[in-house]
């Protein structure tokens, strides 16, 4: 397994093209599904999940082929299995979003649960609950969701939690079922709306966009000629980038992002003491060779400030001056980078869902290793600022949902490089 080596106490600067979201790649490639038309998902971002995706469509008989430019064109036509099996899923949750597409155009999946996840249970019983309601009958056998529907009926959803995928899954079902659905309490995260646009693109009737009721007016069939759907800039990889010019007191501008997303985010990075500054497609980050200031965050779904960058808020305060308390509200067991920042000399108290971090004069660099994605990223971060080198070992995490990390960071300044194992 590839390992980073960071040696810390580079300022970042410079400029950044932010890639693609990978949380709006995921459930738009698996709405390709629910297309008669072949169609082209363009500003793919280069990642493990991305490669994971193709394969389980690639496995349904789907023919997928990819440019140089990542457009990925994507033909149902030859389409002959349901099914997205065990070994596929238990590396990537995300891989429940075929379960509403396959479910609503074909009238039968196969999908293999989850299971445990480093971040909490994280079950998939809404969506579940949510197709019964719309006709489906559903059974858990041998670990997997056997799904059956002749065609799924409208309905009127309300959903118990906020869910992301959830909400997916059932907006994606929704847009060829029979008549009307709402799906109230609806996430909101951009990404909801990407996936929303997309299939509006090719022809549902979704209204609501953007808000926690919507509607969706089910259609025959779904396609459009020659579409082309370039995906939304990734949020949380823009977050990542400019937490990482705030740790250091760096000076960064990132482009091709969107600043409106992130507007949780731009606050909190003001609290710590960053200028910033914003167009319609770029954001600058200018901390003035300054420290930042610890900053209190409680995580929460769309627009309140995302779980997903809880544990890079936690490295920043790490080293910020004063004392800050992050809160986790979204999933239970989100901490498991403070005991990694722990060993390079972090001062966090953790009491069930917060985080009390008390600001230290420098980390530490050490061999360091997490168990999920933005956890692992926020090592990476503590890295630039801690003495010496840190190894961050099994980054197969971070190229899950990071696109050139090491590349990315060097051209700000970063002294950091993957070694192969
Ligand atoms: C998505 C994102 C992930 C992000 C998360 C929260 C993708 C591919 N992943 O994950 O990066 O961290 O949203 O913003 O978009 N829950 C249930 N029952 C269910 C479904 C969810 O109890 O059927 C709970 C979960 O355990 C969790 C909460 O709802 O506590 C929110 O999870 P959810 O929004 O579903 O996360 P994901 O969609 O898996």
């Amino acid at each position: 397994m590839d390992k980073l080596i960071i040696t810390g106490g580079k300022q970042l600067s410079g400029e950044l093209r932010i890639s693609g979201a990978k949380n709006s790649a995921l459930p738009i490639l698996a709405g390709a599904l629910l297309s008669e038309t072949p169609i082209i998902v363009g500003n793919i971002p280069h990642l493990h999940d991305i490669t994971t995706t193709m394969e389980l469509l690639g496995r349904m008989g789907v023919q997928l082929v990819i440019d140089e430019k990542m457009n990925i064109e994507i033909d149902t036509s030859t389409i002959n299995n349901f099914e997205a099996p065990y070994e596929l899923v238990r590396t990537m949750r995300a891989s429940i979003l075929v379960l509403g597409p396959l479910l609503a155009r074909f009238g039968s999946a196969h999908v293999s649960l989850p299971g445990g996840c480093a971040i909490g249970t994280r079950p998939v019983d809404i969506h579940l609950d949510g197709l019964t309601k719309m006709g489906a009958e559903i059974k858990v056998e041998g670990g997997y969701i056997l799904a059956q529907a002749k065609r799924l009926k409208g309905t009127h959803l309300v959903m118990e939690k906020i869910t992301v995928t959830g909400t997916e899954n059932l907006l994606m079902a929704a847009t060829l079922a029979e008549g009307k659905t709402v799906i109230e309490n609806a996430a909101k995260e951009p990404e909801v709306s990407d996936l929303a646009n997309f299939l509006n693109k090719m022809g549902a009737k979704i209204s609501g966009i953007g808000t926690d009721i919507l509607e969706i007016e089910g259609v025959d069939q779904l396609g459009a000629k020659d579409l082309h759907y370039d995906i939304l800039p990734d949020r949380i990889e823009t977050g990542t980038y400019l937490v990482a010019a705030a740790m250091t007191g760096g000076n960064i501008r990132v482009k091709n992002t969107r600043p409106n997303t992130l507007d949780a985010v731009l606050e909190k990075l003001k609290e710590a003491g960053a200028e910033i500054f914003t167009g319609d497609d770029w954001i600058k980050l200018d901390m003035k060779g300054k420290k930042p200031q610890a900053v209190s965050v409680r995580t929460a779904p769309y627009p309140a400030f995302p779980t997903d960058m809880q544990a890079q808020f936690t490295a920043m305060n790490t080293i910020a001056e004063g004392v800050a308390v992050i809160t986790e509200t979204v999933f239970e067991n989100r901490f498991m980078h403070v005991q990694e920042m722990q060993r390079m000399g972090a001062d966090i108290q953790l009491e069930s869902h917060n985080a009390i971090c008390k600001g230290v004069d420098k980390l530490a660099g050490a061999p360091v290793m997490a168990t999920d994605l933005r956890a692992s990223a926020s090592l990476v971060l503590a890295g630039l600022v801690a003495e010496g080198d840190t190894m961050v070992d099994r980054i197969y995490h971070i190229d899950r949902g990071y696109d050139h990390i090491e590349e990315k960071l060097a051209q700000l300044g970063a002294k950091i490089r993957r070694v192969p194992n």
